[in-house]
């Protein structure tokens, strides 16, 4: 039905209960046989379980209805799908729904992860609804409000280190290898078997396959679960083409960018990254190497944008009626920087605008206040 492979020894595994490989400790990634897909892509009921035949599992799913997210034009041709419309308000949900129900089969009584705040609420949503424990380590002061406070009413155990997310990643793959809890961060490869879904809704949605997509790259997992996504469909013979992968990075937290302009397969790690796109503020991603394959693969490329651009893509966003978080926005402000390459495009939105209503204050400013009187409310109108 399925199998593991190494994307580095190509050995393969028949069995759930690893990560990374167990002869070389290369990424691992899911095989799944295509000739199983039963999926029509004709924009009917869309949602992350229509593609259940290319989903990597045994029972039935742990489930809040994630996916089927809505894909809004911008301009002629220029796409959001925003995922910041799913349960716990991002993508992370398309892979928790998978990387729960896998805790499930395994007989896991918890679950774990580092996060920058998204994956984290998700994990926690997801974990409180199949009764499974959470525990979470996140850089601490640097997670965004209403991230931190899903995590926390959902009930996980939350640790905030002193160090940044990619000191808490590692660590939490020492708690995990210690204790058994089940590692849900993106280096399971099985949570990104669920956002590889994001691909299959595009096509369904839009009954072509785009240019070029553009994705906030932070860890460096969606952006492979994406691209993985796109060559299933082309392999299974529903799709003749493969869109341009683009991964974008906060200028600040860049090391997928470096990496790319000098021609790298992995990267150099940024050791103090910084950006006000908290959810990406991440200097060694551990899905690197696959991030990288899969923008050179799809020739795709790597682009970088200051928080400036970012903030200014998250208003343009707001003013059309699409209210993202800032690393959201980046997809956006990337394409904005290369409009011209393109006709037909989609931006991924990651999490939705009330993530971070900290962020959103301090760019916007706050309300104007006044008595309680209609001369002083005239007065300011
Ligand atoms: N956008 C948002 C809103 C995110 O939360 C993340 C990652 C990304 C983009 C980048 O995706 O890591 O697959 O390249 N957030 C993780 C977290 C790291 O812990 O929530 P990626």
């Amino acid at each position: 039905m399925y199998y593991l492979r190494c994307i580095d020894c190509n050995e393969k595994f028949e069995r759930d209960d690893i990560y990374t490989c167990p002869k070389c400790n290369g990424l691992l990634e899911v095989v799944v046989d295509l000739s199983n897909a039963d999926f029509k892509l004709d924009g009917s009921n869309i949602s992350v379980w229509k593609y259940r035949s290319l989903l990597p599992v045994k029972i039935d799913p742990i489930t809040l209805n994630e996916g089927g997210t809505p894909l809004y034009e911008m301009e002629k041709g220029v796409y959001i799908k925003h995922e910041g419309m799913n349960p716990s308000g991002s993508f992370k949900d398309r892979g928790m729904t998978v990387g729960i129900t896998k805790a499930i089969e395994l007989g896991r009584k918890s679950v774990a992860c580092a996060s920058t705040g998204n994956t984290s609420a998700s994990m926690a949503m997801y974990a409180a609804r199949a009764k499974l424990k959470a525990y979470i380590l996140l850089p601490a002061g640097k997670v965004a409000l209403g991230k931190l406070a899903q995590a926390l009413m959902h009930g996980a155990k939350v640790i905030a280190i002193k160090g940044n997310f990619d000191k808490a990643l590692e660590l939490i793959r020492e708690v995990c290898a210690k204790r058994g809890f089940y590692l849900l961060n993106s280096v399971n490869p099985f949570r990104l078997e669920g956002q590889k879904t994001i691909a299959f809704e595009i096509v369904d949605q839009l009954g072509y396959v785009p240019d070029a997509v553009f994705v906030p790259v932070g860890n460096a997992g969606n952006i492979s679960a994406i691209y993985k996504g796109f060559k299933e469909l082309k392999e299974a013979g529903y799709t003749d083409t493969i869109p341009k992968m683009i991964g974008v990075q906060a200028k600040g937290a860049n090391p997928i960018y470096r990496a790319f302009k000098e021609g790298k397969k992995d990267i150099d790690p940024v050791p103090n990254p910084e950006t006000i796109a908290t959810a990406i503020r991440i200097g060694a991603p551990v899905n690197a190497k696959k991030a990288l394959n899969a923008i050179y693969e799809s020739k795709g490329f790597a682009i970088e944008v200051t928080d400036e651009e970012i903030v200014e893509a998250q208003k343009l966003l707001a003013k059309n009626g699409i209210g993202v978080e800032p690393a959201s926005a980046s997809s956006y402000a990337g394409y904005l920087k290369c409009e011209e390459e393109f006709d037909r495009v989609v931006c991924i939105a990651t999490g939705h605008l009330l993530k971070d209503p900290e962020e959103v204050i301090s760019v916007v400013g706050k309300p104007i206040e006044v008595e309680a009187d209609i001369n002083a409310i005239e007065s300011v109108l």
